[in-house]
């Protein structure tokens, strides 16, 4: 049996197709350019996976049948966690992508009788959050989609919308579906690895470019993290477990609140930590200025994973022991993470 992959070729994607090989598990990438299989073969291989156990198969998640014409072996599981991942998107190609595409992948998982493992994110325990945006989680069905996208942006509100409805068709379905709810991505545990494109990078980059001169939020604000490769041991071990929880949520509650993490950043790139708080929602009116955003480096759409609330992590806690996943400490992940930023 092998296990399909969408957004193989990905920050967290490359990191999982490497914890599955490294476990024996045959993957089979789903790639809009399998000609880069190679390249994707290398990564697996550098992070310590088998590269010979990694195929690929043409798929594009904005294609009628995600445009698979191949037929494919048999598959224990499919892991979604191909998304358009940017700020400042168009709502409609959001939708498109994040939306559609991903009930495409849960009708993929419905054919093959398989295990389903959507990512989705960590918002979607923040209950009262999504209250304020217009998303009633006892009545999902009665969310106006238009707003939500309007007061989110296309992103947050894409992958939202997405994860009601994947629920909604899996249950109608009868499909499997096992929701992996990753906080903000941090680098490798061990070697910081981080891509650019990572909203942590460009948080590092803003405290090393000297743009971050004040504290978004308050001292009781924090970003979540969780290192790629913890969330990649938790994505696999999700595929493997003869009874998953339904839901976990991949996220660090030791992560230090915003402006101790920023302190931690700045100490290990030999820079000054910002000490002031600006209120979220004075940023987000500054922000609003015509080139605020190009200027500060940091979008409107970004402030919303930057708040003050806790999340009960005990059922992660519990998986991960049975999966002898050990979760590092945090503050040595944002050290290695800034390291590497300054190599
Ligand atoms: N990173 C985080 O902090 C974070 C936190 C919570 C949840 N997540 C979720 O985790 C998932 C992966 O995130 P990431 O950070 O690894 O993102 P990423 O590095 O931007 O990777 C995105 C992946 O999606 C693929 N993709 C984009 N559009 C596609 C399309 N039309 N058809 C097929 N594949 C397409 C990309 O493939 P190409 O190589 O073809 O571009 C790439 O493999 C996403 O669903 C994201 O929402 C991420």
């Amino acid at each position: 049996m092998s296990i399909l992959v969408t957004g193989a070729t990905g920050f967290i994607g490359r990191y999982v197709c490497a914890a599955l090989t490294s476990q024996g598990q045959q993957v089979i990438a789903m790639m809009r350019r399998p000609e880069e299989l190679a390249s994707l073969r290398a990564s697996v291989k550098q992070f310590g996976g088998d590269p010979h156990l990694l195929n690929a198969v043409h798929g594009d998640l904005d294609l009628s049948k995600l445009g698979i014409t191949e037929s494919l072996p048999a598959l224990s599981a499919v892991i979604h966690l191909g998304a358009r991942f940017a700020w400042g998107m168009s709502h409609q190609a959001a939708h498109q992508t994040n939306v559609v595409g991903a009930l495409s992948v849960a009708d993929l998982a419905s054919a093959h009788h398989c295990r389903f493992i959507l990512i989705t994110g960590f918002m979607l325990e923040n209950i009262s959050h999504l209250a304020r945006i217009g998303i009633d989680i006892n009545q999902p069905r009665a969310t106006q989609w238009q707003k939500v996208y309007r007061r989110t942006g296309g992103y947050e509100a894409s992958k939202l919308e997405a994860a009601i409805r994947v629920r909604e068709y899996c249950l109608e379905k009868n499909i499997e579906l096992v929701e992996v709810q990753p906080a903000t991505v941090a680098g490798h545990s061990q070697t910081g690895d981080l891509d650019i494109a990572q909203p942590l990078y460009s948080l590092i980059d803003n405290v090393a470019t000297g743009r971050l001169a004040m504290v978004p939020g308050s001292p009781a604000h924090w970003l979540p993290l969780i290192p790629v490769d913890v969330l990649a041991d938790i994505i696999a071990a999700a595929c493997s477990a003869d009874t998953p929880p339904v839901r976990i949520l991949a996220l660090d509650k030791h992560t230090p609140n915003l402006q101790p993490m920023l302190a931690v950043v700045a100490k290990s790139l030999r820079k000054r930590a910002p000490q002031q708080y600006l209120p979220v929602a004075l940023l987000r009116f500054l922000l609003r200025i015509p080139g605020m955003q190009t200027l500060m480096r940091t979008s409107i759409e970004a402030l919303d994973f930057i708040q003050t609330t806790r999340f009960d992590t005990d059922i992660t806690t519990a998986f991960m022991q049975q999966h002898n996943i050990v979760m590092p400490n945090i503050n040595q992940v944002i050290i290695n993470s800034s390291e590497r930023y300054r190599t």
